[in-house]
């Protein structure tokens, strides 16, 4: 079988660690224009069942920086959209490429896909996770505050797909997560039971913040959910994260958005414009953070840069 990442969980720390290690590495390297061409040759198919402008850009320029090839599939101009099911794709799919990204409504179908893939899947976003999201992140994180072990983030507003992937994330990397999410939009108590003393859940945005070294928040309106906007925005409105929540944060906490951002709604102008906020860095380090998982899934998960197991 081979390696895929559907959820942080399927890398451990010392990969992860590995990854945004490789990802600083790739960084430096590409800003002096020396490009690694460690996937010559290779070919990334990209499915793509939902809109994106970052996924698809960083996946399509990573693989042409690293010598390969990516090939764009809108899912409704595929027979997927016509009803050929999952299984039969990903069969097909995998007798021609070297790793498939999928971007897809139902995590279940992407499990699906991955078990009847003989090629690396990556989880572009479902609706239960964003894990590719995370590993810039985490890059992001680490370039600016250093390692993230026992830091304070405080995520605000929907206990989404990308709540859930930085719940995963604050198990395998041990630090404090405090989620202030309205009652009705709680993240799933299976994701938040499994990562025990690491994880807090509030419905009271308050003190949330407090000491955070992160402030993070998303969209209180995922893809799909437009027809529920009216009924959100009422419920979300006190979790927006505005210049007050960040004075209760450490002085030199940072505030990242996986974009795209809504001004106004789960953030402020002043909070996502201003000083605190890093993120373009943020945007831009998901094409390194995904250079180094692709060296990582092609590679047959043992790079030359990863530290020996064991
Ligand atoms: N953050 C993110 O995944 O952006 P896109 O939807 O533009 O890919
Ligand atoms: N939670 C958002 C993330 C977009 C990148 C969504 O699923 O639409």
């Amino acid at each position: 079988m081979p390696r895929h990442f559907l959820t942080l969980r399927d890398l451990d720390r010392s990969e992860i660690e590995a990854l945004i290690a490789r990802a600083i590495d790739l960084k430096k390297e590409a800003n002096r224009k020396n490009l690694q061409r460690t996937c010559a040759g290779r070919v990334l198919a990209m499915v793509f069942e939902k809109s994106s402008t970052r996924t698809r850009v960083s996946f399509e320029t990573a693989m042409t920086h690293l010598g390969g090839h990516a090939i764009f599939l809108s899912a409704n101009d595929t027979q997927l959209g016509r009803g050929e099911p999952v299984e039969d794709t990903a069969r097909v799919l995998s007798n021609m490429v070297d790793c498939v990204m999928i971007r897809i409504y139902e995590h279940e179908k992407l499990i699906r896909f991955a078990e009847n893939s003989s090629v690396p899947v990556i989880n572009g976003l479902s609706d239960s996770y964003h894990p590719c999201q995370l590993l810039a992140d985490l890059q992001t994180f680490n370039e600016a505050r250093g390692d993230i072990k026992g830091k304070r983030i405080a995520w605000f507003g929907d206990g989404n797909n990308m709540c859930h992937s930085y719940i995963n994330a604050a198990r395998i990397l041990d630090f404090e997560l405090i989620i202030a999410c309205p009652g009705e939009y709680q993240p799933d108590p299976a994701i938040v039971d499994a990562a025990g003393d690491n994880v807090t859940v509030t419905q009271e945005p308050g003190r949330a913040a407090e000491d955070a070294d992160l402030v993070v928040t998303d969209t209180w309106m995922s893809m799909g959910q437009e027809p529920e906007r009216e009924k959100r925005l009422a419920s979300f409105k006190p979790f927006q994260v505005t210049p007050e929540v960040m004075a209760q944060a450490a002085t030199d906490a940072i505030f990242m958005h996986c974009l795209p951002a809504h001004r106004g709604e789960e953030v402020s102008a002043e909070v996502i414009d201003g000083s605190q906020s890093v993120v373009w860095e943020e945007a831009g380090n998901r094409l390194h953070s995904q250079k180094a998982l692709l060296e990582f899934l092609l590679g047959g998960g043992n790079p030359p840069w990863l530290p020996a197991s064991g």
